[in-house]
């Protein structure tokens, strides 16, 4: 029988969020439906609130959660009733060009649920990053489910599911930072704290934080952050140079999504050095950079989706760093909300009060 449970939409472009009932199927071939406990508030949420993304509305939101597994369709076999998992929005195909290459952290073709979730009139909702997870229990395919110790709390952990995974994945696999790296780091939300604490954990003995906002490079300190700039009063590239010898870092971290953070970015890297976009801009933005510079200064410019993670590999190992006590996770819980505070938590993200919101259900 489908379900009808509380869920938050956004309607239309600009609109506020909507507590609204949703009628979730039952799960099909390929497919589960989780019982979510927890759900975070990432600034990819008001992308798609803006119309930032795409002009599919109405989204269904939230999209970093950890749950249990209540029912599963036919033929799923990687988890059952009753597992604990993160959520993930890369369940590789293993069929895709990048697949076939053994590089699925790059999946092109990742799987969603087939069948649509829906309001009571029938309107289809898309699933913010395929997911949509603020709401009681959500459709996704089986394999955008993780399967992690349920020793873990899921308030915590369920941030793996997309910010924190980004931002550490930006750092350690994307861009490849390793003992005794220099790596600077702009934009301290969520995302860029999370590069900070895997730069941290892949052993970097300078980690520069630059945001304009003074709690953010606190709050950075506590994960591994060991210098700060606040670029509001200092300039960003003169900062970052300042700490490192005059040269720059040599991994560049952008998780902010402006053109002026990355074009901090490219300044502020070492010789050879590598710049990473993990910021997701607009479709409207564009920068300008001189030929010369992008060759004369070598190394790379690359950009990080979902911290080119997998995440059957991913989620588990961070997990049990977590439970170790070797990265701390529950720093980024800023706090904990019900289903009707999510448009504030995006006006406190807007102002910095958090670094995380999590909607608890
Ligand atoms: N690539 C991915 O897979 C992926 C995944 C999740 C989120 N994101 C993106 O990462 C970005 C950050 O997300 P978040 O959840 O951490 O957001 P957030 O709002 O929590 O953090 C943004 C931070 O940037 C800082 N900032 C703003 N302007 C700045 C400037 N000019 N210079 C320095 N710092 C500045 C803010 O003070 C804030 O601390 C967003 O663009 C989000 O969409 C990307
Ligand atoms: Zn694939
Ligand atoms: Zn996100």
């Amino acid at each position: 029988m489908p379900s009808t449970v509380k869920g938050v939409i956004a309607r239309t472009k600009g609109a506020p969020v909507e507590i609204v009932d949703i009628i979730v199927p039952d799960p099909g071939p390929g497919e589960a439906v989780v019982k979510i406990e927890a759900c975070g508030v990432c600034h990819t949420d008001v992308h798609y609130r803006e119309g930032g993304i795409n002009d599919e509305f109405p989204f269904l939101l939230g999209h970093e959660a950890a749950g249990v597994v209540e029912a599963v369709g036919e033929g799923v076999t990687n988890v059952a009733p009753g597992d604990f998992v993160i959520l993930n929005w890369r369940a590789v195909c293993g069929q895709c060009r990048a697949c076939a290459k053994g590089k699925p952290q790059y999946c092109f073709n990742t799987h969603n649920a087939k069948q649509k979730m829906t309001l009571t009139d029938g309107t289809e909702l898309s699933p913010a990053l395929g997911i949509g997870a603020f709401i009681e229990k959500s459709l996704v395919a089986a394999g955008q489910c993780t399967k992690v110790d349920p020793q873990a709390d899921a308030t915590t952990v369920g941030l793996l599911g997309c910010g924190v995974m980004a931002g550490f994945g930006a750092a350690v696999n994307t861009g490849g930072v390793s003992r005794g790296d220099s790596v600077a780091v702009i934009g301290c939300g969520g995302v860029g704290s999370a590069a900070i604490a895997g730069a941290a954990v892949a052993g970097a003995t300078t980690i520069i934080a630059v945001d304009v906002d003074d709690r953010k490079l606190e709050w950075a300190k506590k994960l591994g952050a060991t210098h700060t700039v606040n670029s509001r009063n200092t300039d960003a590239v003169e900062g970052i140079r300042r700490h490192t010898g005059g040269y720059g870092a040599d991994v560049v971290i952008e998780a902010v999504g402006r053109p002026e953070t990355y074009e901090q970015a490219f300044y502020a890297r070492d010789l050879a050095g590598t710049v990473v976009l993990v910021g997701v801009p607009t479709p409207d933005l564009q920068v300008t950079l001189p030929m010369i510079e992008i060759f004369g200064r070598g190394g790379a410019l690359k950009s990080s989706w979902y911290g080119d993670c997998l995440p059957s590999r991913d989620f588990p190992m961070l997990v049990d760093l977590y439970l170790q006590g070797r990265f701390d996770l529950g720093a980024f819980v800023s706090e904990t909300i019900g289903l009707g505070d999510i448009e504030s938590a995006f006006g406190k993200m807007r102002t910095g009060e958090v670094l995380r919101s999590v909607v608890v259900l």
